[in-house]
């Protein structure tokens, strides 16, 4: 017999189907709620909320697993390629070598960006944030490509766009580090692979000679690949409902990388090193740190532990620990945050405090740490995220889109003042 569920309101019972998915998760499908019963749900942050249902990601946060298109992350971060994975977010099937390679060409064939760009670039003072001109320059395509604006636009039409998201974001990247270091910005080596192009773009000085260390540019790789994506979380949410609105690609991304941007989400791994940096300054006494954190009067946090969804580990967390200390040990760097950083883990992991909130190392407790190791500046580890979440948003995006998804438009409890009347000023 199908599951349905049961509503009383004022002793009346209304019944709601449920929805059961390829993993046995179960929705209540309250799509007639408020029709039927003149009431709404309130669920603040979503956190009981399936705003929609999707063949992309599958997550079980109380496992730990992570899937895309069905193929499990550690799998995929052992044995693929990012553009690998982009491919199969998207298209939802691995490539064959044929696909893979027509796949990489299309994205190498867009990989500059119109000359004037560079103008706009030059607009930014210095101490724009990456994250802040990165959002600008992708949403600036809307007005070099205005027929991506067209909410009509043909399947080969979507493709291009795709494919010029793909193949413009590295150079966005680059050039928004660039700017911030006041530097000339560097053009696309379409000779190097999707990785190796990007470092190359940010790292080269002119008149230098720059050699791409294929350490580097394998843990870079494998670190896009972990973020690929992560079904409905804020940034992946916002592109799909400003993407419900039918606006184009392009601004439907660009919203994404500014919901990315906030320290409770991709800004975590930021925040991560100026904590541990912060805690080092000050002597580096983790119980000090560690109490402040759970010290309620407190603003303080301990960030990289903890997520909405992963409630035992994060698995990206377990396959980064491993690749943070290969890639330390492969290019010899001794950190001494990194020690701090142990310590942290090791005495929040026995904390009762942490302990019964389940809060354990996110992917950004290590993903900042690797990306130091790897030269990329603070400000920069954000960008890496949004790089690496890009093909997760363009799947979400074009999901959303095949399937004829409605506009999205939550419903509140309106708690303000009842009808008065107008008071004139003089009388106030
Ligand atoms: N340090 C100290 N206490 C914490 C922390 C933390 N990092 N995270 C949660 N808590 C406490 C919180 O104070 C609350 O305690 P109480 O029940 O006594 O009020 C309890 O744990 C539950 O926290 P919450 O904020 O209700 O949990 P949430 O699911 O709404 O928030 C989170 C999840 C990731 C925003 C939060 O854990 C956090 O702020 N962590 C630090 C920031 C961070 O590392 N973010 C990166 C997330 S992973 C990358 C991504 O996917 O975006």
């Amino acid at each position: 017999m199908a599951k349905s569920a049961e509503i009383i309101i004022d002793g009346k019972s209304y019944k709601f189907p449920i929805v059961e998915g390829s993993e046995g998760e179960l929705g209540i499908d309250i799509g007639n709620l408020l029709e039927e019963t003149g009431a709404v749900t309130l669920d603040f942050g979503y956190k009981n909320t399936g705003a929609t249902k999707s063949a992309i990601t599958f997550l079980d946060g109380d496992k730990g697993i992570l899937r895309y298109r069905g193929y499990s992350i550690e799998e995929l971060a052992a044995k693929s390629s990012f553009l690998e994975v982009s491919y199969l977010l998207i298209f939802g099937e691995l490539p064959t070598q044929e696909q893979l390679k027509k796949f990489t060409n299309d994205i190498k064939n867009h990989t500059m960006v119109h000359e004037d760009i560079k103008k706009i670039l030059d607009g930014f003072p210095s101490t724009s944030h990456p994250m802040g001109v990165l959002a600008s320059l992708f949403c600036a395509q809307t007005a070099f490509y205005p027929e991506s604006l067209d909410p009509n636009r043909s399947v080969e039409g979507v493709y291009l766009s795709i494919i010029r998201s793909l193949a413009k974001m590295p150079t966005f990247a680059a050039w928004a580090y660039k700017n911030a270091v006041g530097h000339p910005v560097n053009y696309p080596d379409n000779t190097l692979d999707y990785c190796s192009r990007f470092l190359k773009m940010m790292f080269a000085l002119p008149a230098e000679h720059y050699e791409i260390d294929p350490v580097v540019a394998d843990a870079l790789d494998k670190l896009l690949i972990l973020h690929a994506d992560h079904e409905q979380n804020c940034s992946t949410s916002t592109v799909r409902i400003v993407g419900s609105s039918k606006a184009s690609i392009y601004s439907s991304i660009s919203a994404g990388i500014n919901a990315l941007w906030g320290p409770l989400h991709g800004g975590a791994n930021q925040e991560v090193i100026l904590m541990l940096e912060q805690i080092k300054k000050d002597g580096g006494d983790t119980d000090k740190w560690i109490a402040k954190a759970k010290d309620k009067n407190d603003p303080f946090r301990l960030m990289g532990f903890g997520h909405r969804v992963y409630k035992n580990f994060d698995p990206r967390a377990k396959i980064i620990k491993k690749a943070a200390d290969d890639v330390l040990a492969k290019l010899g760097v001794n950190d001494p945050t990194l020690e701090i950083a142990m310590k942290l883990e090791e005495v929040a992991l026995k904390d009762p405090y942490f302990v019964e909130r389940r809060l354990y190392p996110n992917v950004d407790f290590y993903s900042g740490i690797i990306y130091r190791a790897l030269g990329i500046p603070v400000d920069m580890f954000t960008v890496m995220f949004a790089m690496g979440r890009l093909p997760g948003w363009i799947a979400q995006w074009k999901e959303l889109r095949e399937n004829k998804e409605p506009i999205g438009r939550p419903r509140q409890i309106y708690t303000g003042k009842n009808l008065r009347e107008y008071v004139p000023i003089t009388k106030r």
